[in-house]
């Protein structure tokens, strides 16, 4: 981050107290912790501020300090094994209270530390508390913190991270959202994506809203079709338990994916603010040409792994893995085509993909053009150009764009060539982890970045259908992949065309 940014932000970061429910628990091990270390290490944390691990665990300050320093050391990007006088120095803001989650009495517990703890510290209570905690729980929190008057702002301001799954369909959304709206406002709830806040997500409005040249062509006019891909290597490994009850749709298309469609699909806002940029971004969520159950099988290809044999080790398959039903029908593949019936992408077609055990670990947006109208080079040239933005939002960051030049020589033959800027040339900024960014914006009191409640609810409405049509027609087909491909093939006929298929992406950012 610019040193400049850096300050401004710095300045606006009140003094605080935040609170891990779950502190013992993975998210918060793996990318709570230490995203909160980096900003130590960044020097963006307040002067007076404490973080509290809120675990079920009875331990002293002491063994949670060691316990936090290990995972520092095992997690941590960078710093905590290099220099280790910070990590020491990091620890002074460590604090830990037992809270069992289903027990009512313990929050009067962690209110009387919390008073203790603030006025001993000499910090005001401006506290932020973070469920990391599994979905089921959300209410129950929510309602006990309620209970003893954590939710109140007479003596600072109360705000809460709530990780998704937000709900399980659209009416447990609703109902969820009625029950923490009856102790909260919703300028209190932070209902976190961590896609919003990978920088490279943030980079795509900055590329369409601040280049003349992105937006005149952002539309159906130009605009043959987009795909956004987010596939990941790995199987569910121990989460299967979790998966099993969730699937692809829940776990990465009712959030991630359709917020990064809604930001690539979105009108330009009048001012750059918070409620202006949610207000654009719903609007394309709410204009989801639905999917009825008839149409599911058309639109929709789900998959799911099978054992396969990589590099000559056996990769589980999907209904092996621990905690998953022998005859599991979720999915952990998915590609849909999905329409966005507004006047800007009018029949243009959104294809999203995702899914486990695939070959690469890449997430990428691409934009295909339209072909010139007048092909004049047709008849000379081996393979028809091509025009594509893409735009890498992980790994190797960058934004590239496609187009054909002449090859040298006699003649008018044509080949795809590429221009393409990659985020480590800006190799002075490096770029922070979607955790820190989203952390530090809710310490400032920005939501620009969270998600707000008519936007789960209305990719809710959306996906809701889908899920229901697979329960209720068991004939609709999973189909099965192996480890290390890129899916059934199935999923090339939502192109409807022969001729086109899923871009293959590449670890290092490749447009060809
Ligand atoms: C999480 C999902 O929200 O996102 C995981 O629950 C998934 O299943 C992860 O692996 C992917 O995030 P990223 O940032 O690694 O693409």
């Amino acid at each position: 981050m610019e040193e400049s940014i850096k300050k401004a932000r710095k300045n606006s970061v009140e003094n605080q107290i935040l609170v891990i429910f779950g502190s013992n628990g993975d998210l918060a091990k793996r990318k709570l912790l230490p995203a909160i270390f980096q900003l130590y290490l960044d020097n963006l944390l307040p002067e007076n501020f404490a973080v509290i691990g809120a675990g079920s665990q009875e331990k002293d300050e002491e063994t949670n300090r060691n316990d936090v320093n290990s995972t520092l050391l095992e997690f941590a990007n960078t710093g905590a094994t290099e220099f280790p006088e910070k990590l020491t120095s990091f620890l002074t803001y460590v604090y830990y209270q037992k809270v069992h989650n289903q027990t009512e009495e313990d929050f009067g517990s962690l209110k009387t530390y919390i008073d203790t703890l603030s006025s001993k510290l000499n910090i005001p209570q401006n506290i932020i508390f973070y469920f990391s905690i599994p979905p089921f729980l959300y209410e129950i929190v929510a309602a006990s913190m309620v209970k003893f008057g954590m939710n109140t702002e007479d003596n600072g301001w109360k705000r809460i991270i709530i990780e998704k799954p937000f709900g399980y369909s659209l009416d447990t959304a609703i109902d969820l959202d009625k029950k923490i709206r009856s102790g909260f406002n919703e300028d209190q709830i932070y209902r976190i994506d961590h896609y919003l806040g990978k920088e490279t997500v943030q980079n795509i409005m900055v590329t369409r809203f601040s280049n003349g040249f992105f937006e005149p062509i952002w539309n159906r006019k130009y605009v043959d079709r987009v795909e956004i891909t987010a596939s990941e290597k790995i199987g569910v490994g121990s989460r299967g338990g979790y998966y099993d009850t969730s699937g692809a749709m829940r776990d990465m298309v009712q959030n991630h994916l359709l917020q990064v469609l809604a930001v690539v699909a979105m009108e330009p806002p009048s001012i750059f603010d918070s409620e202006s940029i949610r207000n654009e971004s719903v609007k394309v969520l709410q204009s989801l040409r639905p999917i009825k159950p008839t149409e599911v099988t058309e639109n929709v290809v789900r998959g799911q792994y099978i054992e396969t044999m990589v590099d000559e080790v056996i990769q589980k398959g999907y209904r092996q893995e621990k905690d998953v039903a022998p005859n599991s029908k979720t999915e952990t593949f998915l590609a849909m085509r999905i329409f966005v019936d507004n006047w800007r992408w009018g029949d243009v077609p959104f294809y999203i993909r995702t899914g486990k055990n695939l070959p690469e670990h890449v997430t990428e947006v691409v934009i295909h053009l339209k072909p010139a109208p007048h092909q004049l080079f047709k008849r000379r040239c081996v393979a028809q150009s091509t025009n594509m933005i893409i735009l890498r939002i992980n790994p190797d960051a960058g934004v590239a764009v496609d187009f054909g030049m002449k090859i040298p020589g006699a003649g008018y033959k044509v080949q795809n060539v590429n221009m393409a800027f990659h985020y480590s040339d800006l190799a002075q900024n490096k770029i922070s982890e979607a955790y820190e960014r989203l952390l530090l914006d809710c310490m400032i009191g920005d939501s620009t970045l969270y998600a707000r409640a008519d936007a789960v609810k209305a990719s809710w409405k959306f996906v809701d259908p889908i899920i229901q049509a697979w329960k209720n027609n068991p004939d609709i087909p999973l189909y099965f992949y192996e480890g290390n491909t890129w899916g059934p093939k199935e999923a090339n006929a939502l192109f409807g065309d022969k001729e086109l298929k899923w871009r293959a992406p590449f670890k290092k950012f490749k447009t060809d």
